[in-house]
This record gives structure tokens, C-alpha cells and sequence, in this order.
């Protein structure tokens, strides 16, 4: 018998873990195996639309344990989240531990396991963005760092974890869970009654033609200049295309803190609350193109067809970029609208980089039961 902890903490990681636990129980059934998962969230995420809504979309069981560490400073989340896992581990005693993705409680529940001498593995290992200034990236090197298996879901990082010394052998290439939960849900995605809700379908069934934004980087908002120079330069645009925003919690206490929501006002934006997983899939499967500083967002886009601008000057997912519909626009107003233009005037089809395919989280499943006894 095994027993499994996965880890959840912040909105993108959720659809990344989903597969990953239906894939084990499939596995562990397929060999008579009894594997126990238990599912912690720490609480980083904790507002229906950023973290409940997804569980129930997604199909998740409702967490063991929610640590309800909420938000803070990066130092007093971190902090939080350790101390309170701890005590999860203690009393569970685990065989493993899995984290996923780059945020705080990646890095402060893989650090927790690896004190205790407990294995962690982690899922979307080895990208870099080799951007120190992004907390994301320090999370990224440190989880991976103690890390005992490395699933990686591009062939970059393998070359980025050898690089820093990882022993090969931990290194396993399986492709994209998020993806697998992507392809699992996409039909009934565009089904959502979203477009008519926001009046973007029209008396002969026909979409409207609009791009979406999403904006929620640190480097992007938390400085009133570069959240004005984007928002003015995006506003500018809304006048060809309009422009739906679903707005990030970061996002809309900064426009208001810098007082500019004016230039919002100045444009033609459609201005809505953060999605559910499936709302937000049918709008950015129905978009012309894609704004926006997200990670995953990037991966989605590129499986959709649907060209995915990028608001900064690195991605850590560059095959988005080699075999996808993503470009690196930076915040650069010329940029963007030079790449704007290009991107409406371009026909983009659907992409598949190898391993994204559906099946990323049964080489996971396979691997893991392989190893544990
Ligand atoms: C976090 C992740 C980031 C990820 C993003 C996705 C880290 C370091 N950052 O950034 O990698 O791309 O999530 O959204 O882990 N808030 C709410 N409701 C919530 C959660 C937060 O209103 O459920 C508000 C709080 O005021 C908080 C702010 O949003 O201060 C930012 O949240 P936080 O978790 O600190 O960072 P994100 O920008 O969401």
C-alpha cells in the first residue's frame, strides 16, 4: 500500500493535478494495487472564482485538508503554508509528495516533504525563463532542486535541469497535464453559455469578433507606469478589436490603487470578474487572439490555434513559441501593435507539441506506481 499527497494551492494548479489523480486510481486499479491519495490545498488561492468553482469544473474531490493559509507577503505565504503542511505530513506520514507548477506552494510543500526525508516529485519541472526577477522562477529552480522525480512537459527542460546538474535519471519527459485536462474538457467548453451571456453572439448565431486579455504579473501591474503604458496601448487597440477582460484580483486592486481605471473606460473593453475553467476556455477558444502575461495560458492557446500574444520579454514554455501560436511581445507599445496587426492578418491552426496528447498523466501514473511499493 501507498499513500500520495498531492499539492494545490494557487488557480493554475488545479487543472494540472486533476488528471494526475484520476490517472493513478486508474493505474493502482489496473494492478490491484491500493494506492490513498489525499489532496491538501494550502489556501493560497481561496475566492470562489479563483479556487472552488475550479474544483467542482474540474471534477476534483474536495480537498482533505485546506491549510487556509490566504494571502500575504511572499516571505509570510511561504512561511504559512510550511508550517501548516508540516503538520500534515507528520500526521500522514506519506510515500510521496507531489507539487506542481511554480508558485509559492510549490516550493514551500516540496521543501516541507524533502526536511522529512519524504520523496517529492514534480510535475511541470525544468522550465526557465532564466528571469530571477520572477518569483515564479525561484520557486521553479529551488522545487526542482530537491526534487526526486522531474516530469517535464518539453524538451527544453531536460537540457535546463541537466544545465544546473540534475542527475539525468530523475528527468522524465511526459508531456502536458494541463493539456490532458485541456483536450478532456474543450467540447463541452464551447457549449458554456458564456458569449451569449456577454452578448457576443448576434440575431444569426454569429460571434462577435473580440480578443481577450489577461493581466496579472507583478512586473506588468504592480507598477502604476507599466500598468498605464499597457492599458493606454490596449485601449488604443480595443478600438479595432474589442477587448474581453476577465480581471485578475492583483489586476483590479492596482488599477484602482493608480487611479486608472479611466483609460479602461477609454476603451472598448468588456470588463468581467475571473472565469471558471470552462467559461474561460470557451472564450479563449471563440477569440481572434489572445493578450496576456500567463503562463499556462500560452500552452492553451497553442493547442487551440488561436495566436496568443505574450506582455512579456521571456517565456520559461518556449516551445509555445518554435512550435505554437505564441509570440514575445514584451510591453512594448510598437510592439504589440505591430504584433497585434500581424496576428489578425495570419491564419493559425490547432498545435500539438509531442506528449501533449492527452495521455501526459498516465506516464506519470505508470511511473509512479512503478517505483513505489
Ligand atoms: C499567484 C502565483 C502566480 C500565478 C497566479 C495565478 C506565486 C508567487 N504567484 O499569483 O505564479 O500565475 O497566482 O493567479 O505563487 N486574491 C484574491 N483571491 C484569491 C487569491 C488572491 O482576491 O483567491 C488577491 C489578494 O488580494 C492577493 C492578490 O490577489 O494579495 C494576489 O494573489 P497572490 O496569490 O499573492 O498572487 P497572484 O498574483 O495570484
Amino acid at each position: 500500500m501507498s499513500k500520495i499527497i498531492h499539492v494545490v494551492g494557487a488557480r493554475p494548479n488545479f487543472m494540472k493535478i486533476a488528471p494526475v489523480i484520476e490517472a493513478i486510481n486508474a493505474s493502482a486499479a489496473r494492478r490491484n494495487r491500493t494506492v490513498t491519495q489525499i489532496l491538501v490545498h494550502t489556501g493560497q488561492h481561496y475566492t470562489p472564482e479563483m479556487s472552488s468553482l475550479m474544483f467542482e469544473q474540474l471534477g476534483l474531490p474536495t480537498p482533505d485538508y485546506n491549510l487556509e493559509v490566504g494571502s500575504g507577503g511572499h516571505g509570510q505565504q511561504t512561511g504559512r503554508i510550511m508550517e501548516a503542511f508540516e503538520q500534515v505530513l507528520l500526521k500522514e506520514q506519506p510515500d510521496l509528495v507531489v507539487v506542481v507548477g511554480d508558485v509559492n506552494s510549490t516550493i514551500a510543500c516540496a521543501l516541507d516533504a524533502k526536511k522529512l526525508n519524504i520523496p517529492v516529485a514534480h510535475v511541470e519541472a525544468g522550465l526557465r525563463s532564466y528571469d530571477r526577477e520572477m518569483p515564479e522562477e525561484i520557486n521553479r529552480i529551488l522545487t526542482d532542486a530537491i526534487s526526486d522525480y522531474l516530469f517535464t512537459t518539453e524538451e527544453s527542460a531536460r537540457l535546463n535541469l541537466v544545465g544546473e546538474g540534475v542527475d539525468g535519471g530523475k528527468i522524465f519527459f511526459v508531456g502536458n497535464t494541463m493539456i490532458d485536462t485541456l483536450l478532456k474538457h474543450k467540447d463541452a467548453a464551447k457549449t458554456r453559455p458564456i458569449l451569449n451571456q456577454l452578448n457576443l453572439i448576434d440575431g444569426n448565431h454569429n460571434t462577435q469578433a473580440y480578443g481577450l486579455v489577461t493581466l496579472h504579473r507583478p512586473s506588468n501591474v504592480d507598477k502604476s507606469e507599466s500598468l498605464k503604458e499597457l492599458l493606454t496601448c490596449l485601449a488604443e487597440l480595443s478600438k479595432d478589436l474589442p477587448l474581453v477582460m476577465p480581471i485578475h484580483p492583483r489586476t483590479k486592486a492596482n488599477i484602482e490603487k493608480f487611479n486608472l481605471m479611466h483609460l479602461v473606460e477609454s476603451g472598448n473593453f468588456l470588463l468581467i470578474e475571473p472565469q471558471g475553467y470552462l467559461d474561460f476556455i470557451c472564450l479563449l477558444s471563440n477569440a481572434k487572439l489572445i493578450l496576456s502575461d500567463s503562463g499556462g495560458i500560452q500552452e492553451e492557446a497553442t493547442v487551440l490555434g488561436v495566436p496568443c500574444l505574450t506582455l512579456r520579454e521571456n517565456t520559461e514554455r518556449p516551445i509555445t513559441i518554435s512550435e505554437g501560436t505564441n509570440t514575445l511581445v514584451g510591453n512594448n507599445p510598437a510592439a504589440i501593435v505591430k504584433a497585434f496587426n500581424a496576428a489578425l492578418n495570419s491564419d493559425f491552426s490547432e498545435k500539438r507539441p509531442k506528449y501533449w496528447d492527452g495521455s501526459a498523466a498516465q506516464r506519470i501514473a505508470d511511473i509512479l506506481l512503478t517505483h513505489l511499493h
